[in-house]
């Protein structure tokens, strides 16, 4: 890109792009016009509840598991447009998939327009049931925009199946694409008022073969297009590393997060904070008794620093609910062993 940026980013773009939006829609059940990369799933988020416009009195709803910057997004749309902002409040520790169901579906008005749930929620590292949800959803005339940002290379996601009205999703997590490799798929009917978080030539600047929707798009000013053009070659590259291919790895990484959530849980004498089948390849697993009372003192917490300084384990620690929980959340991918987990029981039990 630097020898030749013009070849690079200009001359050569799509013949670099499209090959990697064609193997992305592959990988999601979808149709190529459907899908735009964009940087990050945040980028998504913005790009539609910008785009959107609501009346005063509209409900945006939301859940009390979304992303903090997605959740602020939600907050900026309706003080923007004077619709109100319902957080549908579903349980954690949760029992079954159906409570979800039942507090989103419970929070639904004939006033909401739109709501934006997480396929894996971040904190909690639930897998929600989204095609029932987005199904209850369109069944009271709401729009389904999904916050998939965990979801594509955890689960399976299949966008054709689906059919919410917006899916956002990062390649840059469980695809291990470069950073900035991330997508917004939108229905056809959604695509004509969908306008990019950055405004750019695309609006006025038509390109043959190519849609209104992917002109937009493609170009958010100058930026290194690199973590896009090499999407196509991640997903081929994870999904040549099992004989099984993307299905037997996703399958290998969830066994190992259930086995891990496991070992680490009998360690710490904590109970599941979810049923086996509402994991990915993430669990959100409570921190034990004898350090929940410790109050939050700077960005990250000291139990989570001397985790890395002293042990060289990453795992982040997050506080959820009222009253305030510990929590920790560990993730299993193909490097990672079940070794590393009892190394970090190990840890946690010097705390
Ligand atoms: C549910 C959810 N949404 C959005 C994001 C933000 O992703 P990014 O920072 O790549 O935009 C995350 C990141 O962890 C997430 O878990």
């Amino acid at each position: 890109m630097e020898e030749q940026p013009v070849q690079f980013l200009w001359r050569r773009f799509e013949e670099r792009l499209e090959p990697a939006r064609a193997r992305l829609a592959e990988f999601l059940g979808a149709r190529r016009q459907d899908c735009v990369f964009v940087t990050n799933a945040t980028t998504g988020v913005n790009a539609v509840l910008r785009s959107l416009t609501f009346r005063a009195g509209d409900e945006l709803l939301t859940t009390n598991h979304d992303y903090n910057a997605c959740h602020n997004v939600m907050v900026e749309a309706a003080r923007r447009t004077r619709a109100r902002l319902v957080v549908a409040r579903i349980p954690f520790p949760i029992v079954s998939a159906d409570e979800a169901v039942e507090a989103i579906v419970k929070a639904v008005t004939r006033r909401t327009r739109l709501a934006l749930i997480d396929h894996v929620t971040s904190n909690t590292a639930l897998v929600l049931p989204i095609q029932r949800i987005i199904r209850e959803l369109a069944a009271r005339g709401v729009d389904t925009l999904v916050d998939g940002a965990h979801a594509p290379g955890m689960v399976a996601v299949n966008l054709t199946q689906l059919a919410p009205a917006y899916y956002t999703g990062n390649l840059h997590k469980w695809v291990c694409a470069p950073k900035g490799a991330g997508f917004l798929w939108a229905r056809e009917d959604k695509q004509g008022t969908l306008q990019p978080a950055v405004i750019s030539h695309g609006n006025n600047t038509p390109r043959p073969g190519f849609g209104a929707f992917q002109d937009r798009f493609d170009w958010a000013g100058t930026f290194d297009p690199t973590a896009w053009f090499c999407a196509g070659a991640a997903i081929d590259w994870m999904g040549q590393l099992l004989p099984g291919g993307w299905r037997e790895l996703r399958k290998r990484n969830h066994e190992l997060a259930v086995k891990a959530r496991d070992v680490l849980s009998q360690a710490l004498r904590v109970g599941p904070s979810c049923p086996e089948e509402m994991l990915g390849s993430m669990a959100t697993i409570p921190l034990p008794e004898r350090i929940q009372g410790e109050p939050k003192s700077g960005k990250i917490d000291p139990e989570q620093l001397w985790l890395y300084d002293e042990f060289g384990i990453e795992v982040p620690f997050v506080r959820l609910g009222q009253p305030e929980k510990r929590y920790f959340r560990i993730s299993a991918q193909i490097y990672n062993t079940l070794e590393e987990y009892r190394y970090l029981a190990d840890a946690l039990q010097l705390l």
